[in-house]
């Protein structure tokens, strides 16, 4: 990419977005185009071809998107399905129609198969039945994954899609109903602390393994990736395959060890007490980075780091007293 190419980045406010917009700006790429979601209803497509013919982005990062934890998945996957599959088919679509040099889709590691061996390739897409608790996500997220294909073989476009693991970082979403595993944890831990409490209520068995991956990792995985020179990222389209690539740090670890990690770095010494009421989810999530080492990128910021810049962001600027 030159450092004055015009880049949109969709959900610039988000957790995701927000991160590569930072990472963009330290590397020197001025010429952002941004909207907040009031400003532009990504899911009105035809507000949003009028925003690409007057912008006229050269290359855009779709990382708005309707995003939640398992309880809201579970609860609202109207909503999941009918905002997301609005939102990037307007987005795809657009950026088709305005010659977009590079385009980058994020999807999420819940596209694949429930019981998908373990650690995930790319090539395990669509062998096997979803988790039903974020089914109707994880199909919108196909459907970006396949219309970015589709776009790449009738038009020629060069639109990739990354699969992050799970996410976190400064500017989560710490509200404890629509959040994701480790932002509600690290909230519950810190509330648990200052009242005094000697519990903290964990939601499900605890024994699912999940991995993590630091926002600011993302974003430096993303921004490598659309700055790839043109054989390596033409390479990672002409393939007989979905133009897809999993981003994550390749290590993971129960949701109890987890628990036990954040209880650590807060200095608390909590009893931790499992609601198997709750859902746990897929049993295992762990992603299979080599296609993104061959690609000359690796995670940096351990699991602990990780916790602990994202803790010191949320306390300076008070996110636990959100609702
Ligand atoms: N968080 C994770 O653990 C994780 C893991 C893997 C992949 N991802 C992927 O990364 C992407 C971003 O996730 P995130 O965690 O950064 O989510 P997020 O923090 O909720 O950010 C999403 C952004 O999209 C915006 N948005 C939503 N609907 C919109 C609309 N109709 N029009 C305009 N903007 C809209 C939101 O704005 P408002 O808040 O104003 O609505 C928000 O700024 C998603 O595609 C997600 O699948 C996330």
């Amino acid at each position: 990419m030159e450092k004055t190419g015009k880049i949109f980045v969709a959900g610039h406010r988000g957790l995701v977005g927000s991160a590569i917009c930072r990472e963009l700006q330290r590397q020197g790429y001025a010429n952002l185009a941004v909207r907040t979601h009031a400003e532009l209803d990504l899911t009105d497509s035809a507000t949003v071809l009028d925003f690409f013919q007057q912008e006229k982005p050269e290359y855009v990062v779709l990382a708005a998107a309707k995003v939640g934890g398992i309880l809201a998945n579970d609860s609202y996957p109207a909503d999941f399905i009918r905002e997301n599959l609005k939102i990037q088919t307007s987005v795809i679509d657009a950026s088709y129609r305005n010659g977009v040099k590079r385009l980058l889709f994020l999807g999420s590691s819940c596209i694949y198969p429930r019981l998908a061996p373990q650690p995930i390739k790319e090539e395990y897409l669509l062998t096997g039945p979803l988790e039903p608790t974020n089914r109707a996500y994880a199909l919108a997220k196909i459907a970006g994954i396949e219309m970015c294909w589709s776009y790449n073989r009738q038009y020629g476009t060069k639109y990739l899609a990354a699969m992050p693991t799970n996410m976190y970082g400064p500017g989560d979403n710490f509200d404890l109903k629509g959040s994701h595993v480790l932002p509600a944890l690290m909230r519950k831990v810190f509330e648990a602390k200052r009242a005094g409490e000697k519990k903290v209520v964990v939601w499900g068995t605890g024994k699912p393994r999940r991995e993590f991956l630091y926002s600011d990792d993302l974003a430096e995985a993303c921004v490598h990736l659309l700055n790839l020179p043109d054989s390596t990222y033409d390479s990672l389209l002409n393939r007989s395959d979905p133009p897809l690539i999993n981003i994550g740090n390749g290590e993971d670890l129960t949701i109890r060890e987890l628990a036990e990690l954040v209880a650590r770095i807060q200095d608390f010494d909590c009893e931790l007490v499992f609601d198997p009421t709750m859902e746990d989810g897929t049993p295992r999530k762990l992603l299979d980075v080599s296609r993104i080492h061959e690609l000359g990128w690796k995670a940096k910021v351990s699991l602990e780091e990780g916790i602990r810049r994202t803790f010191a962001a949320a306390e300076s600027q008070l996110e636990f007293s959100a609702p």
